[in-house]
Formats: structure tokens, sequence, C-alpha cells
């Protein structure tokens, strides 16, 4: 996080607050937000795109505290679950701010999204489209959608966050002509408003020409749109996917280049197609909160193995982060409660969970006197680590604190041995 600094005697601090303070307070492992990191780039994405609409995407991590801080920044929130739909609506987030998206809403989540009056839907499958004109005509509204359109792009991240390719289950195909016939359709029925195409290419996507590839796509799709109904839809939404620097190797795009890239490629084929340029949105997830949160451990144990490497336990694992286990992620690690003049050792930072592939930190630099007691702060943690955290094991989940003005507050408590025990009612 922005905030982080290393104090006199080699302590960090975030937002002016030492980590070893926190550990006493909160316990570890803890999630440790900086507030004003993760408010400054909310603000950075709405600067860049002044005219567009800014969702951030609260699978990447949703609270109620974190939906007020992004609704007080001017943010709109993509949900994809009746779960997130709650929790928005719990933060009195604006519905006509909050857009739903997923593949397999049930009639109940949708009966329940426009009961609140969410401000659009993002369609994914023409049994959704009946599912929603149906319930739509019963109640008598016209619901804004989106449709969500396959661009057949091959984004060059991790597989299993790549969304784009032909052969997954998201979306309308464009080649198959999936998306021209839901749009047909929906456009001929009447009942939903159609506002206009969707595309999300995948995610920690870092290579911008992606986005232009998709963009011009769906545009495409728009003009053939246009010449078949006469109807030129007004939104586009580009999707989300911004990648973020796990590591020093990593280095990601700005919201103002991201805004110049995707502004000029919009702007240049709207001009080739004679389509008025139409109000867009971007869903950024990751690219808001993953920087602005650290995980903070204490080390249990250190063993050397046999010269190879040592493994530095951390009192969490992959259940608070699963991230490396599931993608192969890279992340870093420092020793947070002190300095060290020891050389530098090869370790690997691990959890507490019983299986091998428990690693948080694969390969990392800590100081040779790293031992037990040790604070171990692990940067970029914010995306994707608590939303996916789990209880095997059962370990109980970490809280999340929220660090503003060297004052700390705790915003999702931590999970206890009673909290899991509750749900066992055998
Ligand atoms: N919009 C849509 C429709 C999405 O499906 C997603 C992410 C986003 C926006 C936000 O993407 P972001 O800007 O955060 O990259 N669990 C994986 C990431 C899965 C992303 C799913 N969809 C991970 O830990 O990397």
């Amino acid at each position: 996080p922005r905030h982080v600094t290393r104090a006199a005697d080699g302590a960090l601090t975030v937002a002016g607050l030492d980590v070893r303070q926190l550990a006493t307070e909160y316990g570890t492992p803890v999630y440790v937000l900086d507030e004003d990191d993760l408010r400054s780039r909310c603000r950075e994405f709405r600067a860049a795109f002044p005219d567009a609409d800014v969702y951030y995407a609260g699978k990447a991590f949703l609270c109620r505290a974190v939906v007020r801080m992004i609704a007080e920044e001017g943010m709109f929130l993509d949900v994809c679950t009746g779960g997130e739909l709650a929790t928005a609506l719990a933060a009195d987030m604006p519905a006509e701010r909050i857009g739903f998206h997923g593949n397999n809403k049930s009639v109940a989540e949708l009966a329940r999204a426009l009961d609140a009056g969410v401000g659009r839907i993002i369609l994914d499958s023409f049994t959704e489209i009946d599912r929603l004109t149906a319930l739509a005509r019963e109640r008598g509204v016209r619901p804004r959608v989106l449709i969500r359109v396959t661009v057949g792009v091959e984004a060059h991240t991790h597989e299993f966050i790549a969304t784009a390719h032909e052969d997954q289950k998201f979306g309308f195909s464009l080649a198959g002509g999936a998306a021209a016939e839901a749009a047909f359709r929906i456009l001929d029925e009447g009942v939903l408003e159609l506002r206009g195409l969707h595309s999300h290419i995948g995610s920690q996507i870092f290579d911008a020409s992606g986005f232009e590839v998709s963009a011009r796509r769906v545009l495409g799709l728009q003009a053939q749109i246009r010449d078949a109904r006469g109807v030129e839809l007004p939104e586009l939404d580009l999707g989300g996917g911004f990648g973020i620097a796990y590591t020093t190797q990593d280095d990601p795009a700005t919201p103002q280049e991201l805004a110049k890239r995707l502004h000029k490629i919009v702007d240049a084929e709207c001009a080739a197609e004679q389509l008025a340029v139409p109000h867009l949105s971007i869903e950024p997830g990751r690219a808001v909160v993953g920087p602005a949160v650290f995980t903070l451990y204490e080390v249990g144990t250190v063993k050397d193995v046999d010269g190879i490497r040592t493994y530095v336990s951390v009192d969490g694992g992959m259940s608070d982060n699963i991230r490396t286990a599931l993608y192969d992620a890279s992340y870093s690690a420092t020793v947070a409660n002190r300095a060290s003049t020891a050389p530098p050792l090869l370790a690997r930072v691990v959890g507490k969970h019983c299986e091998s592939g428990d690693i948080v930190v694969k390969d990392e630099f800590l100081p040779a006197d790293v031992q037990p007691g040790d604070l171990v702060a692990v940067p970029g943690t914010g995306a994707y680590c608590r939303s996916m955290a789990s209880n095997y094991n059962h370990v109980p989940r970490p809280p999340v604190v929220a660090v503003r003005d060297g004052r700390a507050r705790l915003i999702v408590r931590r999970e206890t041995e009673e909290d899991l025990l509750a749900l066992d009612v055998g």
C-alpha cells in the first residue's frame, strides 16, 4: 500500500500506525487495508475516465465499509450473486448504481435485483433473457440490460481467469452469432431495455491490446445491430481485468494510460462505423483494492531443508490466500517488525495447512535471522484473498482492519471457532 513506510527502528508503519501494534491489537493473520490508498485508486479511475461510470467489481473484496468507501468516491458497483447484492444494499449502496452480473443468476436473485431496482443487469444466456423477461412482465417493469459478449480474445493471463476465448461458460458468442441473436430477441420483444453490450476478457491483464481487439469487435456488433434494427445502443462496458504489480517484475498501466488507449480505440472504431461514441463503463476490481491491502502474519517455525531452501511457516496460508496454489500467483514478503543486517536467505513462505501446496510466497529473500515471533507482511492481497478465503482445516478467517490517519478500525471481525461450530448442527 501507498502509505507504508519503515520507521527508524525498522518496523513497518501503515498510515502512521506501527504494524506491531496492529498485530497486538487484532492478532494475526490480519488483512490491513490502507483506506486512503483504496480511495485514491477510486479517484484515479474516476479522473482518468471522467465521462464513464466506474464499477468497482465487488468480487475482489466486499464488505459494508468498503461499499461505503467506494460509494463516497463516486463509484458504481458490480455484484454477481445475491450475497454480494445483499451486502451492497446493506451498506446503502444506491441500487441504481449497481450492476448485476453472473452466468447463472437464479429466478430468486433476478427477482430480488428487480425489486431492489438495480441499475442494470448484464445478461449471460438465452435462459436468463427468458427468465428476466417473464419477471419483468409480471412486475410491469422495464429493466435496463446489457448483453455480455464473448469476443474471442485470447487474453494473456492464467487459463482460469481468462474469460473471452470461445470455449468457456460466460456470455454470448460473437463469432457464432449468439450475441447478435440475443440483441435481436431483446429488441424485438421490447420487454427489457437493451442499453448496450458488455465484454470482459479476463483478469490480471497487462497487454492492453486485448482490450483494443475486444472493443473493436463489440463495436462491430453494435454497427451490425444498428444496420439490422436501426437502433444505436447508448452504452458500452469494457469490463475490468487491469493488472497490478504483485512483484517488482510487474509493470501495470496507470488508469490514465488505460483511458487514453481505450478512448482512442473506441473513438476510431466509432468513426469507422459511423456510430455515436457510446457512454462507457469499466469494472476494475483488483486494480482498486488489490494494492491497498497487505496481510500480516506471524512466523511460527523456520525450517532449513538440507540447503535447498528455508521454509518459513506463518499462521495462515492457503485459507487466507489461495491464489498462489490456485493460479501459481507470485507475491513478495518482508519481515515487518524489525530491521535486520543478516544476509539474505532464499525462503519459501508457507502456511499451516495440511498440504505441501500450501504456499503463500514461492521464493523470497528474507534475512537469514528470520525467526519465530517475527511478523511477515505480504503486500497486494486486497483482491481475491479475503473474498476467496476458506475454512480449510477449520481455520477461522482473518479480520480486515482499515487504517487511516494513524487510526485503525475493524471492518470485518475475525471468525471464531464458535462461528465455525455454529453451522455444525448435527
Ligand atoms: N467484470 C467482470 C464481468 C468480471 O468477471 C470480473 C472478474 C471483473 C469485472 C473484475 O476483474 P478485475 O479487475 O478484478 O481483474 N479470482 C481470480 C480473479 C477472477 C476474476 C473474475 N472476474 C484471481 O484471484 O485472480
